[in-house]
């Protein structure tokens, strides 16, 4: 079985050579943007791409304010100190994520806490954010604050991600967190291009993360973007990621701790161009995914499809396997054959820096990281 699978994913990719599971295309006007950068010599940190950018990704996604960051996970770190989250706190998060997600709560100096995951979105599920947050949670009688029984920390912000681009039951997740005061930061790395409901990912939450790095939907090399409706919080994100430098034309004066993190005008020259494709980039993974579709329904293996009221950008094609053997049996087969297949990530809550971090019972979140593999989803021009 796992042969023709192999030979299915060679007809559609057209090739007898090696298969990666997420190449870039560069199929637009890349070399001309990147060429007026550097005949500009605006390469850094300030530079017209970089403002059309974050013009140009705030009307995609119908955010009011957008602000461009050297990577995603550099993006969720500020969008996290942005919505008031503090060193000591926690943050509500899944376990099955990249580990950028967990290292981000890190970095604004909080503790992820993990919730477990839906089988059919592979994000965060609402259930079980609600029992955990009905049962094990209490507010401080002085300060008002959520705290989690077990640790004793006061609970911040809660961090959905939306698995591989297909949308988590944000609606939901949003309306409960509201329920409790806590504001949603949405992990969108990988969902650029999806939709729920009709409204953008990242969209639901007080702000959202895309990340534009190699292996996304869309790159800048490296890139990142943060999107909210607030004009308070775009602004604080933006001069945290620009040093926190107070404007001036001449004066050196910065009146908080910022980062450099502002993405690079030359990073933003790849961006602008990889974004007026976006439409044909969705168009052709859309595409793939149907054909995956229609051949895993004559299988014994399942493949993940976006779920109800969900526009799934598809960026990583996934099949969920019947158990951990036969998992490794077809990441065997396809990898000794040249067809890049990889596992799921492990749980955070396995890492050794995240192991002792509180958690849920995770039931979901192990039986897809036993279980889930990506097949190669990079864009084929049917053009
Ligand atoms: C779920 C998730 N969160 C965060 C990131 C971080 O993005 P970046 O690599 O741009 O830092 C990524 C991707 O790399 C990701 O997949």
């Amino acid at each position: 079985m796992f042969d023709a699978v192999i030979d299915f994913i060679r007809s559609h990719f057209r090739t007898t050579d090696f298969i990666p599971l997420h190449e870039p295309r560069f199929w637009g006007r890349e070399l001309e943007y990147v060429k007026q950068c550097i005949d500009s010599t605006f390469v850094s940190s300030v530079g017209e791409f970089v403002n059309r950018f974050e013009e140009d990704i705030a009307a995609y996604t119908g955010a009011r304010y957008a602000v461009a960051t050297v990577n995603g996970t550099c993006g969720l770190h500020v969008a996290l100190q942005v919505a008031g989250v503090k060193p000591g706190d926690e943050v509500i998060t899944q376990s099955l994520s990249f580990v950028a997600t967990a290292n981000a709560i890190s970095y604004a100096g909080a503790t992820p806490c993990f919730v477990d995951v839906d089988r059919d979105t592979l994000g965060l599920s609402p259930d079980a954010l609600t029992q955990f947050l009905d049962s094990e949670t209490k507010r401080d009688s002085h300060t008002g604050s959520l705290i989690n029984i077990a640790t004793n920390r006061t609970i911040s912000a809660c961090v959905p991600m939306h698995t591989f681009g297909h949308p988590c039951r944000i609606d939901q997740i949003v309306e409960i967190c509201d329920r409790y005061g806590i504001p949603v930061v949405e992990d969108a790395a990988e969902s650029l291009g999806s939709r729920f409901h009709s409204v953008h990912t990242g969209r639901y939450g007080v702000l959202g993360v895309f990340s534009l790095n190699g292996n996304k939907t869309i790159t800048s090399g490296g890139g990142g973007a943060i999107i909210t409706d607030d004009e308070g919080l775009a602004q604080r994100a933006k001069h945290l990621t620009t040093t926190a430098k107070v404007p001036h034309r001449w004066e050196f004066n910065h009146d908080e701790i910022g980062y450099n993190y502002r993405m690079p005008n030359i990073n933003a020259a790849l961006a602008c161009a990889q974004l007026e494709q976006l439409h044909h980039f969705l168009e052709c993974k859309r595409n793939l995914a149907d054909a995956y579709r229609s051949f895993f329904d004559n299988t014994d293996m399942t493949f993940i499809t976006e779920p109800n009221h969900a526009h799934s950008n598809y960026w990583l094609n996934a099949l969920v396997m019947d158990d951990q053997a036969k998992r490794d049996r077809f990441l065997e087969a396809t990898n000794d054959a040249g067809v890049m297949t990889r596992p799921v990530w492990g749980l955070l809550s396995e890492l050794k820096m995240y192991r002792k971090c509180h958690a849920g019972s995770l039931e979901n979140a192990k039986w897809l990281a036993d279980r889930v593999v990506n097949v190669p989803s990079s864009s084929v021009d049917l053009r």
